[in-house]
């Protein structure tokens, strides 16, 4: 065939589809994934991925400290924004002491003294918040490089991080397997599923750390979003965020969310436990089983029409009002001020290690800690 022909040939066949297939042309928006160089940390190559659902909506998430760097959700009006606090490069990371969207292990929040007694053993942990461990102490899992994988699934995308934690790791017994699977799916969820197994009895919590703002991040304080908590009761704490044991229904305290409530309406209100706070810091204790999928809050902000639910297994979710930012500045430069984004921590309680009644976070040898999390984004 000379080039004139297959030229010729190749017009017809496009022409022909045109005509029997009007949509071929017409690009179909499918879930998908795509990854790139984030820099390095501890001479390991750090990669961002960037996971985009068949609605656009985009989450991208780094290996180190598996951290949400980015989270784009659709207001409205289809207008995407990002909603999540963080900087623009891995250097802004490396410097951080918010933990912005990262991934928090060993143990999410604080274990006193940083002592806990574990089959008549007593470990002693790192301190990294006065006399307190915090976050799984001076090099947390928010602070490692974690591998990667990403894959398309039946419903969305998924990047599932690896990391290998060794034995004594910041004091804590057992090498610890854990696997993070963070899926966006294309019915616009930020799945978490978290697992772990140990070759030691040890004793895991993992949480996740996105600072939200539904109107955008670096958008403005976060006190006017509205927000219900689906718990009748929370843990009061000591002056060093320590649970006093308590669980204390929330009833004619600023504690009350089950019903829409606007974050700021009592948050500077005289009450011992939002001073001790300076706001919220505390852990609610989820209605319904643990270990069951359930609703454990909504939140939505008005002039976006934008709603966020948190879904969880977990027993616990700590709520914290951003009250330690103060003007440093996240992406664009933009100074991430007071009360600029707020968290929902799913958890087992804090210090449950040295709270017999609270519920176990003891992981034996053999057997598997899971637990998932979903953050659903929708608009009204
Ligand atoms: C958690 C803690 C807070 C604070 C933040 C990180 O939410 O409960 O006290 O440490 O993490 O700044």
């Amino acid at each position: 065939m000379t080039f004139k022909l297959r030229a010729l040939s190749l017009i017809i066949f496009a022409a022909s589809g045109l005509a029997v297939q009007p949509t071929f042309f017409v690009p179909q928006r499918v879930a998908s994934f795509s990854k790139e160089d984030f820099g390095q940390s501890d001479g390991k190559k750090v990669e961002l991925y960037t996971l985009t659902n068949r609605n656009g909506v985009e989450a991208k998430i780094t290996t180190y400290g598996g951290i949400v760097v980015s989270l784009k959700v659709p207001d409205k009006q289809g207008k995407l924004s990002d909603i999540v606090l963080g900087y623009d490069n891995l250097e802004g990371y490396l410097q951080d002491t918010s933990y912005f969207g990262a991934l928090i292990g060993r143990y999410g929040n604080r274990i006193a003294k940083g002592r806990f007694k574990l089959n008549g053993t007593e470990y002693k942990l790192a301190t990294n918040n006065g006399e307190n461990h915090l976050h799984g102490g001076v090099k947390g899992f928010d602070k490692v490089v974690w591998n990667g994988r990403a894959a398309k699934t039946t419903n969305g995308v998924r990047l599932t991080l690896t990391y290998q934690s060794h034995d004594m790791e910041e004091g804590y017994p057992g090498n610890l397997f854990v696997t993070v699977a963070y899926t966006l799916t294309n019915a616009n969820e930020l799945r978490i599923d978290y697992s772990a197994t140990t070759d030691k009895d040890t004793i895991v919590n993992l949480t996740h750390h996105s600072y939200f703002n539904l109107a955008g991040e670096g958008n403005g304080d976060i006190l006017k979003h509205q927000l219900m908590i689906n718990a009748s009761r929370f843990t009061p704490v000591d002056p060093g965020l320590i649970p006093t044991g308590e669980l204390r229904n929330v009833k004619g305290t600023p504690f009350d969310f089950l019903q829409p409530t606007p974050i700021g309406s009592r948050i500077d209100t005289e009450d011992e436990q939002l001073k001790i706070g300076r706001g919220y810091d505390h852990n609610f204790v989820i209605n319904g089983p643990s270990g069951v999928l359930r609703k454990a809050a909504s939140v939505s902000e008005e002039t976006t029409g934008r709603v966020m639910e948190v879904w969880t297994t977990e027993p616990g979710m700590q709520f914290y009002t951003g009250n330690f930012l103060s003007g440093k500045p996240g992406k664009g430069g933009k100074p991430y001020q007071f009360r600029y984004g707020f968290c929902l921590e799913t958890q087992h309680y804090p210090d449950s290690p040295n709270h017999l009644l609270f519920p176990t976070t003891v992981l034996k040898k053999g057997a598997r800690y899971q637990s998932t999390t979903i953050y659903r984004f929708s608009s009204r």
